[in-house]
C-alpha cells in the first residue's frame, strides 16, 4: 500500500469515529471513500495497437457493468502508452506507481513490457494483473503473491499446436516468428508439443521485433520445402506475414498453422490469403457458450465492433478484480483479502469458465479454430483445461 493511500484510508475510516468528527469539517466527514485508481499500461501506438484498444474495451465493459464501481468505491482510470517498448517499461511503470499513486496496474501486451512491470510491482507489492503478456517467468521465477495473470503463457497455446499438427500428417515443420520472449517461448511450446507427437522441428527462423521484412525467409522456407509452417505473429504484423506469405506463393503449397493471436483481430484486413489457416489459442468465434454470445452482444453494441481474444482478456481482468473487490468490500489496501480471493476465483468468461493455477495463471481449455470468412470457427477442444508448467515458480 503507498503512503498516500495509508493516509486517506486512515482520514476516511477514522471519520465515522466521534473524535474524528469533532476534528474535521462536516463536508470531509461525510466525503466518499476515495476513488480506486486503476493504471493501464498498455500500446496505443505500433504494431500492437490494436490490442491495447481491445484489452481496454473488454475491462471498461466489465465494470460498467458492475454499474461502474468495484466494490461499491467509484474508479478513475490513468492510462500509459506502453509502446510495446520494452525498454520503457521500469520507466512508465514508476510513472504509474510513484507518480500517479495507482492501486492497480494492468496491463501489458508485449512480454518483455511486463517483465519490467512484473519487477516494479514485486519490489513495491502493488496489485499486478497481466491482461495479455505470455511471458512464462511472470508467473514462473518471478511469479509473487500479487501478481496474476487473466490471459495465457506463451507455452500454453502453442504446446496443443503440435499435437494437432501431428494429427494432420505433418511430420517436419519450420518454425518462424518475432525473436523476442512471446516468439521464443511460444517457439519451445511448439516444439514440446510437435515433438512428442512424433514430429520434427527442421529450422527456427526469426526476425527482429516489430520488423516485417519476410521475403527472404519466406524464400528460405520454400527451399527447405517442410510438410508445414508454424509461427508466432500478432497485431499488424501478423497481417503482414499472411499476406506476404500467399504473395510468395506458398498458400495452398505448404500449410500455415499459427497460435491463434495469427488471425485474431485482424481477419478485417486479410480475406482471401488468411482462409483455412489452422491456429490454436483460449478464444474462438462461434463458441458454443451462452455467455459468449451475451458477451458479443453487449461488446457489440457499446463498441460496434467484434470482439477478439484481446477484448476477452481485458473483460475477464475487469470480471476477476470486480470479484475480489466485492470480496473485501471495496479495500483496496486488504491485499490478503483481494489475493485470497482472486486465488480461489473461478471466472465465468466467455472463453469458458477458468480457474487460477498456483502461479496465477489461468487454467483452461485451448481451442483448434479455422479461418472461415471473417471467423475464427471453432473446430474442436485441442486441450482440455491446461495448466502451464509453471516452471521455476516458488510461491
Ligand atoms: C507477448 O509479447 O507476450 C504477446 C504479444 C502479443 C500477443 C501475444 C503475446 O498477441
Amino acid at each position: 500500500m503507498t503512503t498516500s493511500n495509508s493516509i486517506r484510508r486512515k482520514i476516511v475510516i477514522g471519520a465515522g469515529a466521534a473524535a474524528a468528527a469533532s476534528a474535521f469539517p462536516t463536508s470531509l466527514v461525510r466525503a466518499q471513500p476515495a476513488k480506486i485508481k486503476l493504471g493501464l499500461l498498455l500500446p496505443a501506438t505500433g504494431t500492437y495497437a490494436a490490442l491495447g484498444a481491445a484489452i481496454t474495451n473488454g475491462f471498461r465493459l466489465a465494470i460498467d457493468q458492475q454499474g461502474g464501481k468495484l466494490g461499491g468505491r467509484e474508479i478513475e482510470y490513468v492510462a500509459v502508452d506502453s509502446e510495446a517498448n520494452p525498454a520503457k517499461g521500469p520507466e512508465n511503470t514508476n510513472r504509474l506507481v510513484q507518480r500517479d499513486k495507482v492501486d492497480v496496474l494492468i496491463g501489458p501486451v508485449h512480454s518483455g513490457v511486463a517483465m519490467g512491470m512484473a519487477k516494479i510491482a514485486r519490489e513495491t507489492g502493488t496489485l499486478l494483473l497481466v491482461a495479455n503478456a505470455g511471458a512464462g517467468a511472470v508467473t514462473g521465477p518471478m511469479c509473487a503473491p500479487n501478481i496474476f495473470r487473466t490471459s495465457f503463457t506463451n507455452w500454453q497455446p502453442t504446446y496443443p499446436l503440435g499435437k494437432v499438427m501431428v494429427e494432420r500428417k505433418q511430420k517436419t515443420a519450420v518454425w518462424i516468428s518475432w525473436k523476442y520472449a512471446a516468439g521464443e517461448e511460444a517457439g519451445q511450446g511448439f516444439r514440446e508439443g510437435f515433438e512428442k507427437a512424433g514430429g520434427k522441428v527442421v529450422k527456427e527462423l526469426w526476425v527482429p521485433f516489430p520488423g516485417v521484412e519476410f521475403q527472404a525467409l519466406l524464400a528460405e522456407i520454400a527451399s527447405i520445402k517442410p510438410d508445414a509452417v508454424a509461427c508466432f505473429f500478432a497485431g499488424g504484423g501478423a497481417a503482414k506475414f499472411i499476406k506476404d506469405y500467399a504473395a510468395a506463393g506458398l498458400k495452398g503449397k505448404i500449410p500455415l498453422y499459427g497460435s491463434g493471436f495469427l488471425t485474431d483481430g485482424v481477419l478485417g484486413g486479410v480475406k482471401d490469403e488468411a482462409q483455412g489457416i489452422l491456429t490454436t489459442l483460449h478464444y474462438a468465434d462461434a463458441l458454443p457458450f451462452k455467455r459468449d454470445e451475451e458477451f458479443r452482444r453487449d461488446y457489440a453494441v457499446a463498441y460496434k465492433l467484434q470482439p477478439d481474444v484481446y477484448a476477452v482478456q481485458g473483460y475477464d481482468t475487469g470480471l476477476l478484480l470486480a470479484q475480489a473487490m466485492k470480496a473485501v468490500k471495496g479495500e483496496i489496501g486488504d491485499m490478503k483479502g483481494i489475493i485470497k480471493a482472486m486465488e480461489g476465483a473461478t471466472v465465468d468468461s466467455p472463453r469458458g469458465k477458468w480457474t487460477m493455477s498456483k502461479a496465477h495463471n489461468p487454467i483452461q481449455d485451448i481451442y483448434l479454430r479455422e479461418v472461415v470468412g471473417e471467423q475464427n470457427k471453432y473446430l474442436s477442444v485441442a486441450a482440455k483445461q491446461l495448466a502451464d508448467p509453471a516452471r521455476g515458480c516458488k510461491m
